[in-house]
């Protein structure tokens, strides 16, 4: 049985310092020239019209079809496909300085390669304009979990070697197209994750693992080989695709290509030597599987000892492609967790990724599941910041995602992500001023979108929508109202705006049904 072992703990705050309201008089001005607040969504999750204008499904279209994800689609989400123009200017509203978005690859170029759809590049075209002619940035993603059910198809997508090849192909045209107006780029989201829920537990599109897993019953994966294999080609992927970009745009364009990884602050269980070590151990398989060969063209030495052959090599040229092609790392956190020794997943055969890892943390893929509100630990995003500065030579980062999970149908006055927004931002700017070079902070997510784990049961976003209205109306929730006042100058704190808001507004507490 490839049990995935976890052990739960509550993962309290630590050491650190209680935040005060003291700790909350910082600014927008605070912060170091060049950084920027945004705000971020992706394509499958917001934009809707799946089957609009020449767009073919992705392999998101095929999981929520097939009865996945709690009945929930993204089919019309939140229609910004027709609604670009209205949420821009809820954006200039706010004061955001960049919208954080990713491109459907289908609606861009239906089944993957070949020719562009104009709709499709339209679209992309419209929204980047609309961004850019009121002052604010387009960060951009290219793959964010749905890249085009075709190649699942045809060759199995990420399992195959051939998917480098289209993805560096598709990269070119995004660079081509967008390149004179979009200056961020960033290959994949949460590639570790990605790969882990997609192809070691099958939880998440495109649902491959070995039979049986511990969330479904796969039709069809490997989750003893096909996690390495995944993450080897998507790390070629990135790798080409930022290649093309500094021979043939970056020289007029300037803009940077990063990669964006789901990042943990693990700290060990114990003070035994055991979990210390295999507290290194589950860091350099959530982290170091991608962020070493990024960095220095090289799996981590455990990985290779633990997996084996299983472990793809990087051959000479592929390591030098590989090591230092992302102008930036970026990470998505959500929590902490503890790490505990697990010995005995290494006599399991065969092993899966989480047995590899030889480890238990407090915090997984289950509890993402079942828990609804996280524990707001900015500690731990201030560890995680500094044990990527420290293992990775303080490399240009920015903080994607951060956010708090709420009941999606529950209240506007989402006090609670306030506190989780306001909190992780005082901890990125106590990482800056310990010199950690952080150029950003995108708040997940824009919108009440369509949840990649929870369908429509959670959400995360700024404003709510009525997905009950035709309209889809979008309305500001407390966070949205902090938000726009941090970034129009106001101190961060909310106590403030509390008052604010009550002697300047007649405070309308709306119940959403
Ligand atoms: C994780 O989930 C389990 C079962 O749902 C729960 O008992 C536990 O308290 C959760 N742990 C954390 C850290 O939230
Ligand atoms: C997974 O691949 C390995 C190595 O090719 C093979 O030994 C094993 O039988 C495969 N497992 C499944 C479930 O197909
Ligand atoms: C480990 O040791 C450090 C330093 O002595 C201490 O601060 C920490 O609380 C200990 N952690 C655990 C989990 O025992
Ligand atoms: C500040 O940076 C120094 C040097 O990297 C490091 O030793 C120290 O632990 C950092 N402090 C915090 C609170 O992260
Ligand atoms: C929100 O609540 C309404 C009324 O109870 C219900 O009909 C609707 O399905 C809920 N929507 C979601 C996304 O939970």
């Amino acid at each position: 049985m490839l049990k995935l072992c976890v052990f739960f703990v509550f993962v309290a705050s630590s050491g650190f310092g209680e935040s005060s309201e003291a700790d909350q008089q910082y600014r927008r001005h605070d912060f170091p020239p060049g950084f920027v607040f945004g705000a971020g969504t992706s394509a499958y999750q917001v934009e809707g019209a799946a089957k609009e204008d020449g767009r073919t499904p992705s392999i998101f279209d095929t999981f929520t079809h097939s009865g996945s994800s709690h009945g929930a689609n993204g089919d019309v989400a939140c229609d910004q496909y027709h609604k670009y123009k209205e949420d821009v200017q809820l954006m200039v509203e706010m004061g955001l300085e960049a919208y954080r978005f990713s491109i459907s690859w289908s609606r861009l170029i239906p089944n993957g390669r070949g020719a562009i759809n104009p709709k499709g590049l339209q679209y992309y075209n419209n929204l980047i304009n609309e961004l850019i002619s009121h002052g604010i940035e387009p960060h951009v993603t290219l793959h964010h979990s749905d890249f085009p059910q075709a190649f699942e198809d045809e060759y199995g997508g990420w399992i195959s070697r051939k998917m480098v090849l289209d993805f560096a192909e598709y990269a070119d045209v995004c660079f081509r197209e967008f390149g004179d107006r979009v200056r961020h780029w960033t290959t994949f989201n949460e590639a570790n994750i990605f790969t882990i829920t997609g192809y070691n537990y099958g939880a998440l599109p495109p649902q491959r693992c070995s039979f049986p897993s511990e969330f479904i019953n796969c039709q069809r994966g490997n989750s003893s080989t096909e996690p390495y294999l995944v993450a080897h080609n998507i790390l070629l992927a990135h790798a080409s695709a930022a290649r093309i970009y500094r021979k043939k745009y970056q020289g007029k364009q300037k803009g940077y290509v990063g990669f964006n990884l789901i990042a943990f602050y693990l700290t060990p269980f114990t003070n035994m030597t055991e979990d210390i070590t295999a507290t290194q151990r589950a860091n350099d398989f959530y982290h170091g599987w991608f962020a070493d060969p990024l960095m220095y063209g090289e799996y981590p030495e455990t990985m290779k000892k633990n997996v084996g052959s299983r472990l793809p090599s990087f051959n000479s040229l592929e390591s030098r492609l590989i090591k230092g092609s992302a102008d930036f790392l970026a990470f998505n956190f959500y929590f902490a967790a503890k790490v505990k020794d697990n010995p005995r997943s290494l006599q399991i055969h065969p092993r899966d990724y989480s047995a590899d890892m030889a480890a238990e943390l407090s915090m997984s893929l289950q509890n993402v599941t079942t828990e609804l509100e996280y524990p707001i630990t900015p500690w731990a995003l201030q560890g995680m910041l500094e044990y990527f500065k420290q293992k990775y030579g303080n490399p240009p980062m920015y903080v994607h995602e951060i956010g708090q999970r709420m009941q999606r149908n529950s209240t506007l006055e989402d006090l609670s992500r306030v506190k989780c927004l306001q909190e992780y931002m005082g901890a990125v700017l106590s990482s800056i001023r310990n010199g950690t070079a952080v150029r950003g902070y995108f708040v997940w997510s824009f919108l009440d979108v369509f949840e990649l784990l929870d369908g429509y049961r959670s959400s995360f976003g700024l404003y709510y929508v009525d997905l009950d209205d035709p309209n889809r109306k979008r309305y500001s929730k407390l966070s949205a109202r902090w938000y726009t006042h941090f970034l129009k100058g106001d101190t961060a704190s909310f106590i403030k705006l509390i008052q604010d808001e009550s002697s300047s507004f007649s405070h309308n507490h709306v119940m959403v049904k």
